[in-house]
C-alpha cells in the first residue's frame, strides 16, 4: 500500500488557481475594449468602482473560468489551453448578469449598485453587448484544432441561454395554481437552460480546446447542467432566506416580481395547509409589498419549500457527480471537480 501525501486542494483553493492562471488574458481582453465599455466591464467584474478606484474583495467566485479550466485538466491537457475559453465563459457570465439585472429590475449585487443603477440602462444594454462580442471575439482566436468546435460549444450554449431567460420572464406572467401553472419539471427546464448551459459549456470547452472526444465534452456538459439546476435552486432559496450582507444582493426580489422559484412551486405543491394560504396570498395581491413577501417567506417554509429546495439541489448534485464518476476524466482534475460542485451548492453567498 503506498500511502499519498498529496492533499486534496480545497474548493476556495481550486478558484484561486484558475483565477490566477486565467486572470492576465482576461485582464488583455478587457483591455481591447473601447475605454468606456472596458470601465463598464472593470466595474461588473468588481475590478474598479466606478471612479476608477480598485476594488479589493468584489469580483465574483470565478466558478466557470474555473470549470474551463478543470475540464481542460480532466480531459488529459493543460489549464493553459482552456484559457481563452475561460476568458469568453466569465465574459458571457457578466455580459449575463449585466442583461439580466435589467429584466429583473435589480438594483444590487455582489453589495454594490447593479451596472444600470450606476450607468444607466442604455450604457448597461450596451456594456453587455461589448461583452458578448468580445467573448466570441476571443475564444475565436484560441489556437489549436479545437477552436472552432469550441465556438459552435459556445454558440449553442448561448442560445440555450437566452432561451432559459425567456422562459424565466414568461413564468412570472403564468399562473401560480390550475391550468396553466408552472410545473416542476418546466423550472427544472428553464434552470438547465438559463444557468446550467453557461457551466456546462464552461467545462466542456476546456476539453474540447484541450482535443477532448466529443463523448468526454458531452458528459462535462451534462454535469455542469446538472450542477446549473442545483446551483439555481440554491440562488432561489437565498433568494428569500439568505443574508444579503452575505449574498450580496436584495432579499424578496423574486418574490415581489412573481418569480416561479423552485421554493415556491415546492411549497405550493405540498399537501399542507400553508400551501393553500400560500396560494391565497400570492394570487390575491398584484406585487408583493415587503410584509406580504415576508408572511409568504414564512408559509414557504411552513409548507416545507425549503427543505424540498435543498432536496431538488442534493439530487442534481447527486446526478452531476454520477456524470462525473462515468467519464475517463484525468483523476486529479476530476478530485478538483468533485470537490468545487459541492461548495457550490452548499453556500450562503
Ligand atoms: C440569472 O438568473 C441567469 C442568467 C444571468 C443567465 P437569476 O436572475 O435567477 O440570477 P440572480 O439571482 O439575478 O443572480
Ligand atoms: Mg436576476
Ligand atoms: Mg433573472
Amino acid at each position: 500500500m503506498t500511502l499519498s501525501t498529496t492533499r486534496r486542494a480545497s474548493a476556495p483553493q481550486i478558484l484561486d488557481r484558475c483565477r490566477e492562471l486565467v486572470r492576465p488574458a482576461l485582464v488583455e481582453s478587457v483591455g481591447r475594449l473601447h475605454p468606456w465599455h472596458a470601465e463598464t466591464a472593470a466595474f461588473s467584474l468588481g475590478w474598479r468602482g466606478t471612479g476608477g478606484e480598485p476594488l479589493p474583495g468584489s469580483q465574483g467566485k470565478g466558478v466557470r473560468q474555473a470549470l474551463a479550466v478543470l475540464g481542460a485538466e480532466a480531459a488529459g491537457g493543460s489549464g493553459e489551453d482552456a484559457v481563452l475559453g475561460a476568458v469568453a465563459v466569465e465574459l458571457i457570465h457578466t455580459f449575463s448578469l449585466i442583461h439580466d439585472d435589467i429584466m429583473d429590475g435589480d438594483e444590487t449585487r455582489r453589495r454594490r449598485p447593479t451596472l444600470w443603477k450606476a450607468y444607466g440602462t442604455g450604457p448597461a444594454v450596451l456594456a453587455g453587448d461589448a461583452l458578448f462580442a468580445l467573448a466570441v471575439s476571443t475564444l475565436a482566436e484560441a489556437p489549436g484544432p479545437g477552436g472552432p468546435a469550441a465556438v459552435r460549444q459556445l454558440a449553442g450554449a448561448l442560445g440555450d441561454l437566452v432561451h432559459g431567460q425567456a422562459q424565466d420572464l414568461l413564468f412570472e406572467s403564468r399562473p401560480w395554481c390550475g391550468p396553466g401553472a408552472v410545473l416542476p419539471h418546466e423550472y427544472r427546464a428553464m434552470a438547465t437552460h438559463k444557468t446550467g448551459s453557461l457551466l456546462g459549456c464552461a467545462a466542456a470547452l476546456g476539453a474540447v480546446l484541450a482535443g477532448a472526444p466529443a463523448s468526454t465534452a458531452e458528459a462535462l456538459d451534462l454535469a455542469g447542467r446538472h450542477v446549473g439546476v442545483a446551483f439555481q435552486a440554491v440562488d432561489d432559496l437565498l433568494g428569500i432566506w439568505g443574508d444579503p450582507q452575505v449574498t450580496g444582493k436584495p432579499v424578496h426580489s423574486d418574490l415581489r416580481r412573481l418569480k416561479k422559484t423552485y421554493p415556491v412551486l415546492a411549497a405550493l405543491s405540498a399537501d399542507h395547509p400553508a400551501a393553500g394560504r400560500l396560494d391565497a396570498l400570492l394570487t390575491s395581491a398584484g406585487p408583493l409589498d415587503d410584509a406580504a413577501a415576508r408572511r409568504a417567506a414564512e408559509l414557504i417554509a411552513e409548507a416545507g419549500g425549503r427543505e424540498a429546495t435543498i432536496a431538488e439541489a442534493h439530487e442534481h448534485l447527486a446526478a452531476a457527480r454520477a456524470c462525473l464518476d462515468r467519464a475517463p476524466l484525468a483523476e486529479g482534475a476530476r478530485e478538483d471537480l468533485l470537490t468545487l460542485i459541492p461548495y457550490l451548492v452548499d453556500r450562503t453567498g
